[in-house]
């Protein structure tokens, strides 16, 4: 084979997954683009080219997922890769007040769609000793946030990596997790935009003064996926311009000022 292997990446119709097909791509890889969104998928395998084919696939349907996996593999090879970047994200909301069928479809998608997908590609990876995924975790994975099904789904999919690495790791298969904090997307952009969000507050809680773009969490993804990580498996790397030390440090009297 002359590329290094078959890369699966779920949710690579846009965002993160679009960003990380294209990596992928850039560094080898024959890439299966899998996500529901037809037209938008379809579209990165194009701009990709002849190494990129797109699969219209639902997450959240196991034995959708199971079929697919089967006709990738017949079509590319066995996956070598995956990436499990299909999500959906939602806004803030009450427990007491939240729509339940949204709930239990956050987490079908979120959640049981990473399952689904870890479960049917883990397989050729495996049967050949050789392997890397990595799951779509968040900032959320760690602390609490008021978007419930999503950030207990991000919270589950830290644990199931852990889980996974273990259970794979005799089998030569790494699984590793990214954490990313709010990613510069045109969604963030129009919402800060329209007044929906306050970058002011956002940049308050973050070490750096800026926030990544998907390009950004690709190269952490990439990375993992490389042999330069072929001894780390089981983490959670926070991609996350520093959130996670900035957001506790900011409730200790608001932290000490900057100086510019
Ligand atoms: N954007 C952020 O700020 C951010 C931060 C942390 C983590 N994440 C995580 O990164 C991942 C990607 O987020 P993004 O910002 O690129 O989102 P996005 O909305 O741009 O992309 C998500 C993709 O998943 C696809 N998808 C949704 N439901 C699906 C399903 N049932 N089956 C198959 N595909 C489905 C969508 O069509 C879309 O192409 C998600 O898991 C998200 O939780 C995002």
């Amino acid at each position: 084979m002359s590329h290094p292997g078959v890369a699966v990446v779920t949710g690579a119709a846009s965002g993160i997954g679009e960003a990380t097909a294209r990596r992928l791509a850039a560094d080898g890889h024959a890439i299966a683009i899998v996500d529901v969104n037809a037209a938008g998928g379809e579209a990165v395998a194009r701009s990709i080219g002849a190494s990129a084919r797109f699969y219209g696939c639902d997450v959240a349907d196991a034995a959708a997922v199971d079929a697919v996996a089967a006709r990738i593999e017949r079509d590319l090879g066995p996956a070598r890769v995956l990436v499990t970047a299909a999500g959906l994200i939602p806004n803030a909301e009450s427990i007491l007040e939240m729509d339940m069928a949204a709930h239990d479809r956050m987490w079908q998608v979120n959640y049981h769609g990473t399952v689904h997908c870890c479960r049917a590609f883990a397989r050729p990876m495996i049967a050949a000793r050789r392997g890397a995924i990595v799951t779509l975790g968040s900032i959320n994975s760690r602390m609490p946030l008021p978007i419930p099904a999503y950030n207990m789904g991000k919270a589950a999919i830290e644990r199931l990596t852990q889980l996974l690495a273990v259970e794979l790791g005799r089998h030569n298969v790494r699984v590793n997790s990214v954490a990313p904090t709010y990613v510069m997307k045109p969604p963030l952009r129009a919402k800060v935009e329209a007044g929906q969000r306050d970058m002011t507050k956002i940049m308050s809680v973050h070490a750096l003064a800026k926030l990544p773009e998907p390009a950004n969490i690709a190269d952490a993804i990439a990375f993992l996926c490389s042999e330069q990580a072929a001894f780390i498996t089981g983490i959670l790397l926070p991609v996350d311009a520093g959130w996670l030390a900035g957001v506790s440090y900011r409730t200790y009297a608001g932290g000490v000022p900057w100086k510019e």
